[in-house]
């Protein structure tokens, strides 16, 4: 039997959908984001990047080739880069099949289309924004998105992260409004990370110390820690306070926080 952790430790503790829940779910879909939700998802996180018309669109990869039929479908245009294909191709791929045919036909969805999901379920967004020289300019757009769909995310629970500093204070001065978690910043150099973030995003679950989580902490910072499916490793991160955990598989996360 697990150890018991003092449930005042938790009860607040978010239970993110990394990837949207890519353990249950074909990575970064809407049918993921919304099976998450139905498990107690407080969140779906989705990744961002841009088209070749540069708009926003959610996958993890920059090609196009592990998590869509883009093989068949362009057989010629290899490697099969995110930022080498319009909206319009994109849309046309199936990035579903490739987990289970169950999810034929999943779409990859635009920034748009999670924002619209936002108050229809349960989970709302955490959104990395994915960096490469290929796709200058993301932030920006990324930005501008937000200010024109306000209406679709205020008051409700959305946040941004990403590994790289000056974009995530680019992005807090043209959304205030919006938390920021810094991804990965587990080596030290926090001590500015305050002006402009919310919260640190410490991956290497398991290694994780009660001593690094009360380091942030003490800066007045929230921690999120993963992503981890694994369910003894959840607990110990609770008991050291963690303000939410990242999973590929959230029903099994609800259950530890359940406990
Ligand atoms: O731990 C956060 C996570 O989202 C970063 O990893 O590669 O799944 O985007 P990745
Ligand atoms: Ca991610």
């Amino acid at each position: 039997r697990p150890p018991r952790v003092p449930r005042s430790h938790f009860t607040h503790a978010e239970n993110i959908a990394h990837r949207a829940g890519s353990g249950v779910a074909p990575e970064n879909t809407i049918a993921a984001c919304a099976r998450a939700s139905a498990s107690g998802a407080d969140r779906c996180e989705f990744d961002v990047q841009q088209t070749k018309d540069q708009q926003l669109v959610l996958i993890h990869d920059e090609t196009l080739a592990r998590t869509t039929n883009v093989e068949e479908l362009f057989p010629d245009r290899s490697p099969w880069r995110v930022s080498d294909f319009t909206l319009a191709e994109i849309r046309r791929l199936d990035a579903g099949s490739w987990f289970s045919p169950r999810f034929r036909n999943e779409r990859v969805p635009t920034l748009q289309q999670a924002l619209e999901m936002l108050g229809k379920g349960r989970a709302g967004l955490l959104l990395e924004i994915k960096h490469s020289p290929r796709s200058p300019g993301i932030d920006n757009r990324v930005a501008a998105e937000l200010l024109q769909n306000r209406d679709l995310w205020e008051g409700r629970r959305l946040a941004l992260q990403s590994f790289d500093r000056q974009a995530l204070r680019k992005l807090h001065r043209a959304v205030p409004d919006v938390p920021i978690l810094l991804l990965g910043a587990d080596n030290g150099q926090l001590s500015d990370v305050a002006d402009y973030a919310d919260a640190l995003v410490l991956p290497h679950a398991a290694r994780l110390t009660a001593g690094q989580v009360r380091e942030v902490k003490a800066r007045g910072l929230r921690v999120y820690a993963g992503p981890t499916d694994r369910p003894q490793v959840q607990r110990r991160l609770l008991s050291f306070g963690v303000d939410g955990i990242m999973t590929g598989v959230p029903a099994r996360l609800r259950d530890v926080l359940r406990y």
